[in-house]
C-alpha cells in the first residue's frame, strides 16, 4: 500500500483542494480518501476551468477515482446527498464513485440546532463539535445506522486489505481544515473539533509505513475565521482579502489577515513530517509587491518574490528537514 498525504500547515483554507486535485491528475491513486471534518470545510476546485465548491466529497470524483469518506469524518447526510445531486448535474460521475466508511459518523439535525448557538468560538455552525463530542462520548450515530446512506457504505478494513480489484491501494488522504485549528496542536478553544494532521490520516486505517509523500500546504500570508482576534493592523489586509477572494467557501464570512508566521509553519512541518511543501497565493502579493514575514517576534520585510522564496526556502531546508522541496504558486489550477 502507498499513501501520500495532503495537509493543511495553517488555518484552513491553503487550496488543499487545488493541490490534491493536482496529484490526482498526475498520480495513479486508486482511492481518494477525505480523513477528518464535517460540511464544516469547503474546499475550492477549479476543475476544466469550472469552479467548484465540495464539503464533505473528495476530489477524486473529477478523475474517475474511488472516493471515501473516511472513518475520521463526520457527515450530515443531506447536504451529503445534495452535494452528490450537485456533481451529477455539472457532469461529474459521483454517484458511482463516492463511498461512505461505515464507521464514519453522522451530525444530525439535533447537532446542527446546537452548534447554530455557539458564539464563543465562531463555528462554521454546520454541527462539527456537537457531531464528534458524541462520538467520543459514546452515545454518536454512525453511518452504518443511516438507511439512506446504504448504498454508498464501504467497510474500510474490507476494501483497503482484502479487494482484488487492484493489484496493489495507493490512497491519497485529502485532509479538512488546518494545524492551527486542530484540536491539540491549534490555539485551543479557537479550534475545530477533529484532528488535522497526518497522524489523523493514518486513523482510517492506512499503517506509517505506507506513507510516500507528505504534501504540506500554506499561503504565502496567514488567513483564519472564527472569533478570535487574529488580523493585524495595516491596510493592505484590506486589499489582500479583496484581491485575494479571501471569504469562508462554507459560510461567507470574511477571513482575517495577517502575514506568514515562519515559526508555525515550521513546526506544523516538522510534526507533520512534510518532504513535499507548496505556499499558495504568490500572485495575490506579486500584484501588491510587498513581502513580509514574521520570524518570531521579528517582521522581516523582502524586496523582491525571489528574496523571500529564497529565505523561507532555505529557512525550511536548515531548521526542518534539508530534503524538503518548496514550491511556490499563484495559479489556481496547477501545483
Ligand atoms: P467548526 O469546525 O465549525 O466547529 O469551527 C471551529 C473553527 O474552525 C472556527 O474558527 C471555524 O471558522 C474554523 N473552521 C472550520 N472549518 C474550516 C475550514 O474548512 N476552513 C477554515 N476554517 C474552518
Ligand atoms: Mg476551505
Amino acid at each position: 500500500m502507498i499513501a501520500d498525504i495532503v495537509v493543511d500547515l495553517q488555518y484552513g483554507d491553503c487550496g488543499k483542494g487545488k493541490i490534491a486535485h493536482a496529484l490526482c491528475k498526475d498520480k495513479n491513486y486508486t482511492h481518494v480518501i477525505r480523513y477528518n471534518g464535517g460540511c464544516n470545510a469547503g474546499h475550492t476546485i477549479y476543475h476544466e476551468g469550472v469552479k467548484f465548491v465540495t464539503h464533505h466529497i473528495p476530489c477524486g470524483v473529477f478523475f474517475g477515482i474511488k472516493s471515501i469518506i473516511g472513518p475520521g469524518c463526520v457527515i450530515h447526510v443531506d447536504t451529503f446527498l445534495q452535494e452528490i445531486e450537485e456533481l451529477e448535474a455539472a457532469g461529474i460521475n459521483a454517484k458511482d464513485l463516492v463511498q461512505v466508511a461505515t464507521n464514519a459518523h453522522i451530525i444530525t439535525d439535533f447537532h446542527r440546532a446546537e452548534d447554530k448557538k455557539d458564539e464563543e468560538i465562531g463555528t462554521t455552525k454546520r454541527g462539527n463539535g456537537p457531531a464528534y463530542r458524541d462520538k467520543y462520548g459514546r452515545r454518536g450515530v454512525r453511518a452504518l445506522e443511516e438507511p439512506r446512506l446504504s448504498k454508498y457504505l464501504v467497510s474500510m478494513y474490507h476494501e483497503l486489505y482484502e479487494n482484488e480489484e487492484f493489484e496493489e491501494i495507493e490512497v491519497l488522504f485529502e485532509g479538512a481544515q488546518g494545524f492551527g485549528l486542530d484540536v491539540d496542536w491549534g490555539d485551543y478553544p479557537y479550534v475545530t473539533s477533529s484532528h488535522c494532521t497526518v497522524g489523523s490520516a493514518l486513523l482510517n486505517g492506512v499503517p506509517a509505513k505506507a506513507i510516500r509523500d507528505v504534501w504540506g500546504v500554506a499561503k504565502i500570508y496567514e488567513t483564519y475565521v472564527g472569533a478570535k482576534d487574529f488580523e493585524g493592523i495595516e491596510d493592505i489586509f484590506e486589499e489582500i482579502r479583496e484581491l485575494g477572494q479571501e471569504y469562508g467557501a462554507t459560510t461567507g464570512r470574511p477571513r482575517q489577515i495577517n502575514w506568514l508566521d515562519f515559526d508555525l509553519l515550521k513546526m506544523a512541518s516538522r510534526i507533520n513530517g512534510v518532504n513535499k511543501l507548496v505556499i499558495n497565493k504568490m500572485d495575490i502579493l506579486d500584484e501588491l509587491d510587498v513581502w513580509k514575514v514574521y520570524n518570531g517576534p521579528h517582521m522581516l520585510e523582502f524586496d523582491s518574490r525571489e528574496d523571500i522564496e529564497f529565505w523561507i526556502r532555505t529557512k525550511l531546508m536548515v531548521e526542518v528537514d534539508e530534503d524538503i522541496e518548496t514550491f511556490f504558486s499563484g495559479d489556481k489550477e496547477y501545483i
